[in-house]
């Protein structure tokens, strides 16, 4: 089944004569496990499609399917539920709250959830192992770098373990050596736990790292690409080679 999909999205904002279509009909399936790049332009529809499939935001016209779920028959409070068990965001500014430890920035998602505390407690523990951060678990934000905080983002986005991680501009505010290590970490999660990313990015050399790439151009889906796999890649060109 697939995480995701979209039938004919389209946003408008505002009214005529100053209406802007930021979505003009996008149709796109993203299978589980799959680890998909957005790229285009600015005001090119990214942040509106993620914000849409995020459940963020109703699309004027169309269809957001998350794990065989038609979204746009639910309520607000229905929505919020299915937000908040399906889906992680990373943001690019990170979004960690100042006052609170690295830990409990983790945990912030299941504030409302209830659920098992020691349970939800041992589960971040084993988030910030995965992304490298256990001895930072009493460390506020500002005590840690750029990548580290969106390392504990990620980490975050991982609590409710969601099937579909959205990421806009996840490595936009971070030096080319951190974004390239934080595509690895989300990769290397990826490939462990089959949790899908849509990531948007600027970066043309991060995208091509991911199992596929779409493009958006005003509102429309211009190119839909699959990568062949790294690690099949290298094979090929050792066999080549030998
Ligand atoms: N809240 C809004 N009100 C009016 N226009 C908006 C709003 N948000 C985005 N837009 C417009 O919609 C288009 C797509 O924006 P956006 O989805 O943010 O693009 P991207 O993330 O690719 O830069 C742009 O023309 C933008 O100016
Ligand atoms: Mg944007």
């Amino acid at each position: 089944m697939p995480a995701m999909r979209v039938e004919g999205l389209t946003k408008h904002y505002g009214e005529p004569p100053h209406q802007v279509r930021a979505l003009a009909g996008v149709d796109l399936q993203i299978d589980q496990g799959e680890f998909v790049a957005i790229v285009g332009r600015s005001g090119s529809g990214k942040t509106t499609m993620l914000d849409c499939v995020g459940l963020l935001m109703r699309p004027t016209a169309g269809r957001v399917l998350l794990d065989g779920v038609d979204t746009g028959t639910l309520n607000e409070r229905e929505r919020a539920e299915l937000r908040s068990h399906r889906i992680g965001f990373i943001f690019q500014e990170f979004n960690l709250l100042p006052t609170m430890t690295a830990m409990d920035n983790i945990l912030l998602p299941l504030r409302y959830s209830g659920g098992d505390r020691k349970a939800a407690r041992t589960r971040a523990e084993a988030l910030l192992n995965e992304v490298g951060l256990a001895d930072r678990s009493h460390h506020h934000p500002t005590e840690l770098s750029g990548g580290e905080q969106q390392r504990i983002a990620i980490a975050r986005s991982l609590i409710n373990q969601p099937t579909l991680v959205l990421g806009d501009e996840p490595m936009g505010e971070v030096d080319t050596e951190t974004a390239s290590m934080l595509l690895g970490l989300m990769r290397r999660i990826n490939g462990e736990s089959q949790v899908s990313f849509l990531i948007v990015t600027h970066d043309l050399e991060l995208a091509s790292r991911t199992d596929r790439i779409i493009r958006l151009r005003d509102g429309h889906l211009i190119d839909d690409e699959r990568l062949a796999p790294e690690a099949v890649t290298w094979v090929t060109q050792a066999g080549v080679r030998r």
